[in-house]
């Protein structure tokens, strides 16, 4: 950690910041009086989320401490991560003067035992972290996101995964063999207890996904397994047989996923498998959208689109797409066979230096100069993300539905290319209540957000249809920690254990202090987590019913959708189809 901020501190000498993104709690005064964001800047209301106080506790005993002064004060709380990746609003305590309990400095490494292949950390840890000192005693945590900024903590309770159907699948939590939670307690037990879950402990399941509602996870075991090696080739094909092979694709190659540029009709697959320890190759992956990236160039790529928008020039976004996508593909996405330079597939190396990147959150260069690309301190990407899984059965019928529509309105789908495509995953069903119900296939969609809230987006009702088929017509269920409100509204119902898991919640936390106004529209326990206004559709806060849920003034109105007509979604009536 000290080693870390010591180049930044050598460049402040000189004037200059680095461009590690800004914290995400802010206070006008040293400690209290705080707000808190994620790292967009942006929730998908919009709203700021306010904390009266925020502490930073460096061991268990000082977050105890802080657990039980909060629940003898019967304040909310809520735990904050580093940097807060998720888009939604988890990381907002309840209440306007709620106490913010960040991991910042609960980062210690604890033990790694390379015999056992156990181990064990504070929360607040990061993945890259992890996936260093792991590899160091050669072990490797096998399936993983892809960005290595997320703490172990923040990662849990929203379910986060890479691809794989092998194994207990995709998601770390999967992989977690003990935990240690802090949750307030009686006034008798001092008003904060330490929970030790271990693997056949009967709450690991509610434990493990938890929305962060049950208190705050101290400690956290992973199995892991010895360092392998992986080989990966990405293979361009068209993507008229899409629906067959994403169905059997996960059954193939262990860490395969796919990328779909649905309007160039093509699909990058990654075969991506486990190879013998012998096999030649020192291969780094640096994926290029999340390295320290020009601020020019960001700015550049965002003026583009944003006058794309302003003049409805679709097609404009389609020869942008097809050119972002052959620089990326040229490149490799950021594969190197050396860790310097692309030569060719098959890209052969550890696991460790492949499984997960992020090098813009160390770049020692002023974040004026460059930066991870959504930072909101930059004028760069903004965006909205929809992200769920389909069940493996459903997913040929849903890729058909997209490919129709996309048919029908050829142009519509090229913003998500401005994003690279549509990243598809393979997750698998687990015993803890909150995460995957069934083996699926995790879509996950990015396109443009205006910094208006009230302009609609081109071609908007096509995304809006494909969001509410995922939903509706095939039992989608959203990633927690990622999507537009509306996708969250009546999803706890498609959890056959949230029984279990309020159960669970009570015992622990029987006040609700870990509770937000969102965590409870979520879990329904209370309210719905959509927002009935001027414009909500455009945003995704609701689903529109009437023409003012969309943009009348600029000629969008809520229509039923082209192929799915339960569907209703804000259409330009300049629309062609
Ligand atoms: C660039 C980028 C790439 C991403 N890639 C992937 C990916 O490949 N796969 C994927 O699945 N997801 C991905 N995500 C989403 C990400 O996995 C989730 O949003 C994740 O939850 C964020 O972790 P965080 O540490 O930032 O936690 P936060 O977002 O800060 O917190 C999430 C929740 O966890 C709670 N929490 C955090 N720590 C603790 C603790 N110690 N005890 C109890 N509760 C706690 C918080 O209170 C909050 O409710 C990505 C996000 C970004 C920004
Ligand atoms: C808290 O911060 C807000 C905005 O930064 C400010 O308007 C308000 O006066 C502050 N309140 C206190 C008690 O400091
Ligand atoms: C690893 O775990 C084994 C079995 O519990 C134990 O005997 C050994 O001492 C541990 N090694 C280290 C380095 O802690
Ligand atoms: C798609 O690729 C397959 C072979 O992979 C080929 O048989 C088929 O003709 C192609 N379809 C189109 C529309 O190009």
């Amino acid at each position: 950690m000290g080693i870390f901020w010591w180049p930044c501190l050598l460049l402040l000498l000189n004037l200059v910041e680095c461009s590690p993104p800004e914290d995400p709690i802010m206070c006008s005064s040293k400690t209290t009086n705080c707000t808190i964001t994620n790292s967009y800047g942006a929730f998908p209301d919009r709203s700021i989320c306010l904390a009266g106080e925020v502490v930073y506790p460096t061991s268990e005993a000082e977050l105890i401490a802080a657990v039980a002064k909060a629940t003898m004060s019967k304040r909310k709380m809520k735990v904050a991560t580093r940097y807060s990746h998720s888009i939604t609003k988890l990381a907002c305590p309840g209440g306007d003067d709620g106490l913010l309990i960040s991991t910042r400095y609960l980062n210690q490494m604890l033990s790694v035992n390379a015999s056992t292949m156990l181990m064990t950390v504070e929360s607040g840890v990061t993945l890259r972290e992890v996936i260093d000192e792991a590899a160091k005693a050669g072990l490797a945590l096998p399936y993983t996101p892809y960005w290595w900024g997320l703490t172990i903590g923040g990662l849990m309770a929203t379910g986060a995964h890479g691809s794989t159907l092998w194994d207990k699948g995709s998601a770390v939590h999967d992989y977690v063999v003990g935990i240690r939670i802090v949750t307030p307690a009686t006034a008798s037990e001092g008003y904060a207890k330490v929970r030790l879950i271990t693997s056949n402990h009967p709450d690991m399941n509610a434990v493990k996904v938890s929305l962060g509602v049950l208190g705050v996870i101290s400690q956290v075991t992973l199995k892991l397994q010895p360092l392998f090696k992986r080989s990966i080739t990405n293979l361009v094909r068209n993507d008229s047989d899409l629906g067959d092979q994403a169905t059997s694709f996960g059954n193939q190659h262990e860490f395969g996923d796919m990328i779909w540029y649905p309007s160039q009709r093509r699909v990058i697959y990654r075969i991506d498998d486990r190879v013998s320890s012998d096999a030649t190759g020192n291969g780094r992956n640096d994926f290029i959208g999340f390295r320290s990236t020009s601020t020019l160039a960001l700015a550049l790529v965002r003026s583009t689109e944003e006058s794309h928008e302003a003049t409805n020039n679709a097609r404009g976004k389609c020869t942008d797409s097809k050119t972002t996508a052959s620089v990326l593909m040229t490149a490799a996405y950021g594969l190197t066979n050396n860790g310097i330079l692309f030569t060719g597939y098959p890209v052969v190396g550890n696991h460790n230096r492949l499984q997960s990147s992020g090098t813009c959150l160390d770049s020692l260069e002023d974040w004026r100069l460059s930066a991870c690309p959504w930072d909101p301190r930059v004028k760069g990407e903004f965006f909205h993300q929809t992200t769920f899984s389909i069940g493996l059965s459903n997913v040929k019928n849903f890729i058909q539905d997209v490919q129709k529509l996309r048919d029908l309105v050829p142009d519509a789908l090229c913003g998500v290319e401005l994003y690279n495509g549509i990243l598809m995953r393979y997750v698998k069903a687990s015993e803890a209540y909150l995460a995957k119900q069934e083996d699926g296939l995790d879509f996950d969609i990015t396109y443009y957000r205006s910094h208006d809230p009230m302009a609609p987006r081109l071609h908007e009702d096509i995304l809006e249809e494909i969001e509410q088929m995922a939903l509706y017509k095939y039992g989608g269920s959203p990633h927690w920690g990622k999507n537009r409100n509306i996708v969250f509204d009546g999803a706890i119902k498609k959890y056959s254990k949230i029984r279990a898991f309020l159960k669970v919640k009570q015992a622990y936390d029987p006040s609700g202090l870990f509770s937000s106004e969102w965590t409870d529209q979520v879990l329904g326990i209370q309210g719905r987590p959509i927002i009935i206004k001027e414009g909500c559709a455009l945003e995704g806060l609701c689903i529109c019913s009437e023409a003012l849920h969309c943009a009348p003034k600029k000629g969008y109105y809520c229509r039923p959708g082209k192929l799915y007509k339960d569907a209703r979604v804000c259409t330009s009536s300049t629309s062609s189809v």
